[in-house]
């Protein structure tokens, strides 16, 4: 891929050297985000933050990785705040905001509603997640992780994987999914209850493209001999009713007890956020939070590295944030872990 000037709307765009590329730029970001240095390559340029759906981490994520490259950011985070609920059209708002923003980062409920926007802007568009469809930054900070996490440097051929939940609206996982099948032999174990199903056209894309994909609705069979257990949250705001929802809730869990008795020690555990901590629903126990394969909030650091590749990379800037670099005069907290503590 031609990274400078494009929109960055779906996983499909990518192939191993794109992903290579991003990775090795994300590499470079750490002292970043570590606040080791500070760069100012961006200074001046302005992000169009637009988030007409729930959102913490990503939303932040992306402000704060934009915020680290010197750029400043405009955002809005309330569909009701925005002239959308006045009945402006997509077409109209993207017209409207291309022309404020160097860059947008855009998540809305609606499946390809950010390629219809991106297809109106004027500036290149990032999809930070639209309806049950994509989410490919997502993806990308998590293949990210699952090499950080097992030591892998290069491809992950050979990579086993279960992903728990609900399949069939987390677009999460469906975005993950297609990342992995650009490697060699990845096993898919994919659990969820039936009427929660990974769509039928990716299981048949990773199985054209050679993986191995079992599909089952029992979670303590799904966990056993895993490299990775990526879980993920009922999406509620997917189901017709609150009822419907409901039926599906604290089906699986995992906490402690479990982990030892049905994964495989060391299998590293990754959950987007937010996790479900509801007691009708706790899906991944707060008696996890200090084990080492717990990824979670690798996960969340990881995501930062990873938006501050793709901005610098769709703006052109890769190679000049170094030239930028300054020292950072204020106190810094040792916040992040050089190595998973699995490795320590
Ligand atoms: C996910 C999302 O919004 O798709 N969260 C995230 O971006 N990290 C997962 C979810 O909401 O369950």
């Amino acid at each position: 891929m031609h990274f400078t000037g494009a929109h960055i709307l779906s996983i499909s765009q990518f192939d191993s050297n794109d992903v290579e590329r991003l990775f090795k730029v994300a590499d470079a970001m750490e002292p970043y985000a570590r606040r080791e240095k500070r760069t100012r390559v961006l200074d001046g340029a302005i992000l169009g933050n637009l988030f007409f759906e729930p959102s913490t981490r990503t939303r932040v994520s992306f402000g704060c990785a934009f915020n680290l490259l010197g750029g400043h950011v405009r955002e809005t985070s309330d569909i009701k705040a925005s002239a959308i609920s006045k009945g402006e059209s997509l077409y109209d708002t993207a017209r409207v905001i291309s022309g404020y923003s160097d860059i947008v980062a855009m998540r809305h409920p609606t499946a390809g509603s950010v390629e219809e926007f991106a297809r109106a802007s004027r500036v290149p568009v990032v999809n930070a997640g639209d309806g049950p469809s994509e989410h490919p930054s997502q993806a990308l900070l998590d293949l990210y992780t699952i090499r950080k996490e097992l030591n892998i440097r290069g491809p992950v051929a050979g990579l086993r994987i279960a992903m728990v939940g609900d399949l069939k609206h987390g677009r999460t996982v469906h975005s993950l999914s297609k990342l992995l099948s650009l490697y060699r032999d990845i096993h898919f174990t994919l659990v969820s209850p039936r009427a929660l199903a990974m769509p039928g056209d990716i299981v048949e894309h990773l199985r054209r493209a050679g993986h191995s994909v079992v599909e089952t609705d029992n979670m303590e069979e799904g966990l056993h001999n895993n490299d990775t257990v990526y879980l993920t949250r009922i999406q509620e705001e997917r189901f017709q009713s609150q009822q419907e929802a409901d039926l599906y809730r604290g089906k699986f869990r995992l906490n402690q007890a479990i982990y030892t008795q049905h994964c495989k020690p060391n299998t590293v555990i990754m959950h987007p956020l937010p996790r479900d901590s509801r007691a009708e629903a706790n899906e991944l126990d707060n008696d996890m939070n200090e084990h080492p394969s717990l990824a979670i909030f690798r996960q969340t650091d990881n995501g930062v590295l990873i938006r501050m590749a793709l901005f610098a990379l769709v703006l052109g800037v890769a190679d000049a944030v170094d030239k930028h670099a300054e020292e950072v005069g204020w106190y810094t907290a040792k916040r992040f872990r050089r190595v998973p503590s699995a490795e320590v």
